[in-house]
């Protein structure tokens, strides 16, 4: 795959998006977001990948909405006209993992980009922020939503009116990331984490991905509700017959192919 702003590798059942407008601070606009969409799309329907890596330079994750590119529109050009946020949210659409691996500056729209993923890890360089109130905007890809949703309120309506930054250790304490590594090894790690991962039957963690997040979605019984089918229907599926036949037979599973 060929693409202006992104940069796309391939290692086995992972696939890694790489943004990339390095002059630009890896700022988002309108053709990255395009290619991000159809990127992900494509990775969603190809069998042979399981996991899906998006992330950004070794300087910048992203550093927002390209600023320049918007700085002159009126509001016809963002809502009636090219509605700005009608191409953001095609992530939030991929079934299979997708792991935010954050390097240097995932500001504004970046950091909203990389709390769609579904689970983030970042070096030792990250830095989070919403600054948007100081070139007089609101975030407009959920960052006043997931945000508290994340961290909690006090620390989100903290970033959110400050527009101060938080390091790596500050986001991994509050529950932002998941994991940080030392920026030289954020890739090996992340390709570590996202191999285990993919070596995992595919059919259950597209459950568990789609049961988590619709913890956001509705009230704590209908989770639990929507959670207990996937269980049942798990007994219906190879993974199971392989994953406890080998606990049985105490050997390693193979989920291959499964
Ligand atoms: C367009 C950007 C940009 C952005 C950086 N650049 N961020 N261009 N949009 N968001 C460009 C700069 O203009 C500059 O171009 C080059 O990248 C390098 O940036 P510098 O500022 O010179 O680098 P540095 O001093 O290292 O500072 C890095 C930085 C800073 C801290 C990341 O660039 C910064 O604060 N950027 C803006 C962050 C921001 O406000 N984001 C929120 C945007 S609003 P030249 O041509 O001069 O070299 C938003 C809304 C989302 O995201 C809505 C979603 C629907």
């Amino acid at each position: 795959m060929q693409y202006a702003d992104l940069l796309i590798e391939n290692h086995g059942k992972v696939a890694v998006i790489r943004l990339n407008r390095p002059k630009a601070m890896n700022a988002l606009n309108d053709n990255m977001m395009n290619e991000l969409g159809d990127a992900l799309y494509k990775f969603d329907a190809d069998p042979a990948v399981h996991v899906i890596i998006l992330t950004g330079s070794e300087k910048v994750f992203a550093a927002g909405a390209d600023i320049a590119a918007m700085a002159n529109y009126t509001y016809a050009d963002t809502y009636p006209g090219n509605y700005i946020g009608r191409n953001w949210e095609h992530i939030l659409n991929i079934r299979k993992p997708v792991i935010g691996v954050v390097s240097g500056y995932a500001l504004g729209g970046g950091c909203e980009l990389a709390m769609m993923c579904d689970f983030l890890i970042a070096a030792d360089s990250a830095k989070f922020g919403q600054p948007e109130i100081k070139v007089g905007v609101t975030p407009g890809a959920g960052g006043t939503q997931r945000l508290p949703r994340a961290i909690g309120k006090s620390k989100a309506m903290d970033m959110l009116l400050t527009a101060r930054m938080i390091d790596a250790a500050e986001a991994e304490r509050t529950g932002l990331v998941s994991r940080v590594f030392p920026a030289d090894k954020i890739m090996e790690e992340a390709l570590k984490i996202a191999e285990s991962i993919a070596a995992m039957p595919v059919t259950v963690a597209m459950a568990i991905k789609d049961s988590v997040n619709r913890a956001y979605e509705t009230t704590l019984t209908e989770g639990v509700r929507y959670e207990r089918r996937y269980f049942h229907a798990a007994f219906g599926t190879p993974a199971q017959k392989e994953g406890m036949a080998a606990f049985l037979e105490k050997r390693p599973a193979n989920f291959e192919g499964k």
